[in-house]
């Protein structure tokens, strides 16, 4: 089968994308919409053969069936013997959900409601904290416990009534002396967010909190709220269990905004808005149980990146929103794609011997495209680029903006499937009055190959329904990716040789701290930065 895809791929490369558009029915064949969301992938190279072998591809990975495992509560989580039920956070009107036996839906709905409670409370004021009124709120954790929540509360800025909410996430003390120089400690809440509740920078970063809240505030631990699957370290950090939002070890970290994580995008947009976001999750887990696998959006996004990495063999893939709201989109899919099918082992232990989860970055459009497009329209390697856009943005009277932002977006995907010949540079510069060798080379850095492919996803507005439905077809995405190649995509083995590592060297940074178990190479470095601070 794969054997089949690279035979396409040979032959196919020689064809010009857009000469596809032969075909009128093209643009309405290779897309796909699904409630709020129209996805278009008539810009790659896959025709209809292709696409037949990429589907016949998943249906030999029993996608579906899979798929059916993971809503119904199975332990797909191989490696770490866990269920994988984060779509259990946004069913909110949907049947019971087991895992070993028990309807984990009353639970989960539970929570919800505590969490809404707690917001109501002190968006209201009735929580008031020392200063009489809850006015900013501090998000302390990393990873899933920070970026997805981080990217929300910025991408439904205009739906935030409530306190102002912050990130603090690195150990570097600078993250945390920023994000709390303006805020006064009385008026302010600090969600302690940690699956585990033992990740280093997240209980550095919270000690350091407690401390500054304590230089103002009689009762500091009053004015803290732990979001955690570890109940015994919440109540000995303090914070009593009226204020600790739990979730169970069937949510992974980075698929975790759905529930308490998400704890302060409902602070922030309200409980509401909140439900909005899950029912939009909701919608597109329903639309991935549903659809065909030919009209399924988080499936045909896989197989087009599994064309474009494993088949085509393009290294990497640029996501880029036209929406400077979701300016830490990127940065929430690094983790999600890449902590997730970022592996060189099967699900079963085996090395794998095909490339696995390609380099994932981006930035919003326009900025990057006075920064990196460059490199995307004229560089060596090809980077398949997924663009995404709304009909409409939130500012009435900028709605001008908004059209300039629209016609950006399509522009740079035709730019990159059309290119500009030689002939055609050539003509451009004897416009310009350059003649013999001068036209020559100033013709030839005016031409683009062209032929690259992108996806285009647009929406009308991005509302928290809209969040909702992106953020669970990326998430699909990656189960069927993942599926696909044979891996687990909810462990995360790779992150703990490094975090292992830091725990022994630091004490070797410490002043006098000794070097001499340490590798040569670390502990010259280590010196190094110590007689830079005059330790050495
Ligand atoms: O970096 C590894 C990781 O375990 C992520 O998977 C996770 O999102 C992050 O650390 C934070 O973990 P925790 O929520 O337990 O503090």
């Amino acid at each position: 089968m794969w054997d089949d895809l690279s035979g396409q791929y040979a032959t196919s490369r020689a064809r010009k994308i857009a000469d596809l558009f032969d075909d009128t029915a093209r643009g309405a064949e290779f897309a796909i919409s699904a409630d709020e969301l129209f996805f278009d992938y008539s810009k790659t190279n896959i025709d209809r053969a292709t696409r037949d072998s990429l589907i016949a591809l998943a249906h030999k990975q029993n996608i579906a069936e899979r798929r059916d495992q993971m809503f119904a509560g199975e332990k797909i989580n191989t490696t770490e013997g866990r269920a994988v039920l984060h779509t259990a956070l946004r069913n909110l009107d949907g049947g019971a959900v087991h895992v070993d036996g028990a309807d984990v839906m009353p639970g989960v709905l539970d929570v919800l409601d505590k969490m809404s409670d707690f917001a109501d409370a002190v968006r209201s004021g009735r929580f008031a904290g020392a200063g009489g009124k809850i006015t900013d709120v501090v998000n302390i954790g990393i990873g899933g416990s920070d970026l997805g929540p981080a990217m929300a509360v910025l991408a439904l800025a205009p739906y935030a009534d409530g306190p102002k909410c912050h990130f603090i996430s690195n150990v570097d003390g600078a993250d945390l002396a920023d994000t709390l120089a303006p805020l006064d400690p009385k008026t302010t809440l600090v969600l302690v967010a940690s699956k585990t509740f033992t990740t280093l920078e997240t209980m550095m970063n919270a000690q350091s909190a407690l401390d500054w809240m304590a230089k103002e505030v009689a009762d500091p631990a009053a004015q803290f709220a732990a979001i955690s699957t570890a109940m015994k370290e919440t109540a000995d950090f303090g914070i009593p269990a009226e204020r600790v939002f739990g979730f169970e070890d069937w949510v992974g970290g980075r698929y975790s905004m759905w529930g308490p994580i998400g704890l302060s995008i409902m602070l922030a947009v309200g409980p509401e808005n909140f439900r909005d976001f899950l029912r939009g999750g909701q919608a597109m887990d329903r639309h991935f149980c549903t659809a065909d696998l030919s009209q399924n959006m988080p499936v045909m996004l896989a197989l087009v990146g599994i064309w474009h990495h494993q088949v085509c063999g393009y290294g990497t893939r640029a996501v880029l929103p036209y929406e400077q709201r979701l300016l830490r989109l990127p940065a929430y899919l690094q983790q999600l794609e890449m902590e997730s099918n970022g592996k060189s082992v099967s699900a079963k232990g085996e090395e794998l011997d095909q490339p696995v989860g390609p380099i994932v970055w981006g930035e919003p459009g326009t900025n990057g495209q006075h920064a990196f497009y460059q490199l995307i329209h004229q560089g060596k390697q090809v980077v398949p680029c997924e663009f995404m856009v709304g009909a409409e943005g939130h500012e009435a009277e900028l709605a001008h903006h908004h059209r300039a932002l629209l016609a950006n977006c399509l522009a740079q995907s035709e730019a990159l499937m059309l290119g500009r010949d030689l002939d055609r540079a050539r003509i451009m510069m004897a416009e310009k009055g350059l003649t013999g060798a001068e036209l020559e080379a100033n013709a030839m850095q005016r031409v683009f190959s062209g032929n690259r492919p992108s996806t285009t996803l647009i929406y009308k507005k991005l509302t928290p329904f809209v969040l909702g439905q992106i953020i669970a077809l990326y998430e699909h995405r990656v189960f069927v990716e993942g599926t696909i190649l044979g891996i687990n995509p909810y462990d995360q083995w790779g992150v703990e040789l490094g975090k292992e590592l830091a725990q022994k060297l630091a004490p070797a940074v410490e002043e006098g701290g000794d070097t001499t178990d340490l590798h040569a190479a670390t502990a010259r470095l280590v010196e190094v930065a110590k007689s830079m601070r005059g330790d050495g």
